[in-house]
C-alpha cells in the first residue's frame, strides 16, 4: 500500500477483498473472496480446520468498521482465547498498515476504535450471554460458533434485530447438536430462495496452503468420523461413541486454564502421564484439581514432544516440586515403563503404574464417562483439542450385554488418555500393589496406606473381592 492513485484508492476501498489484498497484503483465496464480498443479514460457514477463517473474517470486520462510519462490531466467542485469535488478526492488521493506523484514534487489546466513529470489540459470550446484552451491533462475527451456547443466541437476538446487524457463525462442527448445527439443517432443508443465510461448506483441502502431508497424517492419525469431521467439514453423528458429543459438551466450562499459581486448601491435585509411544509422539500430562466434595476439572495441559524418557521424568519432578501431587498416575505399558521405574525410586507410592490392559481402560474409560454423566468433572472451554479427542472412543455392547470401549490404538487421543489415567481408581475402586506376594491394598486417596519406595515393579491389579 505505498503508491496508490486517488482512484485506485477509493476502488480499493469499495471491496473489502481487494481491500485485503491491497491494504492488508493478503490475497484471498476464492472462497474468501465470496465471504467478503457476501452482504446476507446471516452468513454461516460451516469449515474444516485451517481453512482461514479466522485470517477472512478479521479482514471482513476491519473492512466494515474502516470503511463505514458509526460501525460497531463485535467479535464473540466461547471465551477470550478464542475470541483473541480473530481480534490480534484485526489489531496486526490496523497497526501494520500506516494508513489505516493514522485513522485509529484508541487500540487496546480488546478494543479498536477509528476516527469514523466505528469500534470492533472482542468479548466472551460465556455460558449464557451475560456480559454482552445491550450491545447493540452492527455486526457480530461468532467464531467456534459450535461451541457458543443456545442461550448466547436467544440473548443477543433483540438486539441483533434493533439495527438490523449482519451475523456471521462460523465454526468447525462439532457434533449433530447445539445451535450451529441446527441453524444448519433448517437452512439445508428449504429451497434455495426460501434460506435466510448463505451457507458456505468448505473442506481444509480447498486451501492450497494447507499441506496434503499434513492432511494425510491426520487422517492416519484421527478416526474416518474425526476426520470428516474436522477437516471435510462435515457433521458427524454421534451414535456408537462412547463419549457422545452431548455429554462432552454438557461439561465444558469457562474457567482460568493454567499452571495452578496458587495452591487452595483443600484442593487435591492428580497428574496423569501418557507417554508417547516413540521419540516421535507427543506425551501428555494432564493436571487434575480436585475439590473436597471429589468434583474434579482439568486444570492445566502440557504436551510435550520428541521427548527422551529422562526429560519425561524430569519434567514430572519439576511438577511435582511445584504441585504437591496426591498421585501420579502414568501410563507403564511399553516405553512408558522406563519413566515408571525412575519416577517410582524417585517419589514413591505416590506414583501409580498404569498398563493399558484391556481391564485397565474399561475401568479408566468408564469412571471417565461416569464422571461425564454426574456432572463431576469440568473440561475447559479454551481446549478444543482435548474436547475433539473424546470422539475416536466407540462403543459396543459385548455378548454380556454391557458397553465395552473399543478404539484403534494408532489413533491419537494423549490428552484424553492423560485424563483417563487419573481416573483408574476413582468412584471407590480398590487398588491394590501387588509385591511379591504381599498385598498393600488401600482404598483411594487414604494416608495410611504403606509407602513403598522401591524400583521393582508394581503390578496393579483389582483386589479380587
Ligand atoms: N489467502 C491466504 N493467503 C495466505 N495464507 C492463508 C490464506 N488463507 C489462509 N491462509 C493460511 O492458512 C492458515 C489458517 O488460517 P486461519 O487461522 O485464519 O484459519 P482458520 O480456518 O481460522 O483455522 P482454525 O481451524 O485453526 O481456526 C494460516 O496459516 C494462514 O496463514
Ligand atoms: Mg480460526
Amino acid at each position: 500500500m505505498e503508491t496508490v492513485s486517488n482512484e485506485e484508492l477509493v476502488t480499493i476501498l469499495k471491496s473489502p477483498s481487494l481491500f485485503m489484498w491491497k491494504m492488508l497484503g493478503i490475497k484471498p483465496l476464492s472462497y474468501q473472496v465470496q465471504i467478503l464480498e457476501d452482504d446476507s443479514r446471516n452468513i454461516l460457514i460451516v469449515g474444516g480446520r485451517q481453512i482461514g477463517k479466522s485470517l477472512t473474517l478479521a479482514a471482513k470486520a476491519t473492512w466494515r468498521a474502516f470503511v463505514k462510519p458509526n460501525e460497531d462490531i463485535l467479535i464473540l466467542a466461547r471465551n477470550l482465547r478464542q475470541a483473541k485469535i480473530i481480534f490480534d488478526h484485526i489489531y496486526r492488521y490496523v497497526s501494520s498498515n500506516s494508513f489505516i493506523a493514522q485513522h485509529t484514534t484508541k487500540k487496546t487489546i480488546s478494543e479498536v476504535r477509528f476516527d469514523n466513529g466505528s469500534v470492533i470489540r472482542c468479548l466472551p459470550s460465556g455460558r449464557a450471554g451475560e456480559g454482552i446484552r445491550g450491545f447493540s451491533a452492527t455486526m457480530v462475527i461468532f467464531d467456534e460458533a459450535a461451541f457458543i451456547p443456545e442461550e448466547v443466541f436467544v440473548a443477543l437476538n433483540p438486539s441483533l434485530a434493533v439495527r438490523g446487524a449482519q451475523v456471521v457463525y462460523s465454526s468447525t462442527p462439532y457434533g449433530k447438536r447445539g445451535f450451529f448445527y441446527q441453524a444448519y439443517e433448517d437452512q439445508k432443508s428449504r429451497i434455495a430462495s426460501n434460506r435466510t443465510f448463505s451457507i458456505y461448506e468448505i473442506p481444509s483441502r480447498m486451501n492450497p496452503y494447507m499441506k496434503v502431508e499434513v492432511l494425510e497424517m491426520e487422517k492416519r492419525l484421527k478416526t474416518a468420523a474425526q476426520y470428516a469431521q474436522e477437516y471435510e467439514a462435515q457433521f458427524v453423528d454421534e451414535a456408537g461413541m462412547f463419549f457422545p458429543y452431548s455429554l462432552v459438551y454438557s461439561c465444558i466450562a469457562d474457567y482460568d486454564y493454567a499452571f495452578p499459581k496458587k495452591i487452595e486448601e483443600g484442593d487435591k491435585f492428580l497428574l496423569g502421564v501418557d507417554v508417547g509411544y516413540t521419540g516421535d509422539d507427543e506425551t501428555a500430562l494432564c493436571v487434575i484439581r480436585e475439590n473436597k466434595m471429589g468434583d474434579r476439572r482439568v486444570q492445566y495441559i502440557e504436551a510435550i514432544s520428541k521427548t527422551t524418557i529422562p526429560q519425561i521424568t524430569g519434567r514430572v519432578l519439576d511438577l511435582f516440586k511445584a504441585i504437591p501431587f496426591s498421585r501420579i498416575y502414568i501410563d507403564k505399558t511399553g516405553v512408558g515403563a522406563g519413566a515408571y521405574d525412575l519416577l517410582k525410586e524417585g517419589i514413591g507410592s505416590t506414583v501409580v503404574g498404569v498398563e493399558f490392559s484391556e481391564h485397565n481402560r474399561d475401568r479408566m474409560y468408564g469412571n471417565l464417562k461416569l464422571a461425564l454423566e454426574q456432572k463431576t468433572l469440568e473440561l475447559n472451554s479454551s481446549d478444543t483439542k482435548m474436547i475433539y479427542q473424546f470422539s475416536s472412543y466407540m462403543a459396543k455392547y459385548d455378548i454380556t450385554g454391557k458397553l465395552r470401549l473399543t478404539k484403534d490404538l494408532t489413533i491419537h487421543d494423549d490428552l484424553v488418555d492423560a485424563l483417563a489415567l487419573t481416573f483408574i481408581d476413582k468412584g471407590g475402586f480398590k487398588v491394590g500393589v501387588l509385591d511379591q506376594g504381599m498385598d498393600f491394598s488401600y482404598t483411594k486417596f487414604s494416608d495410611n496406606r504403606p509407602h513403598v519406595v522401591d524400583r521393582r515393579w508394581f503390578g496393579i491389579d483389582e483386589v479380587r473381592q
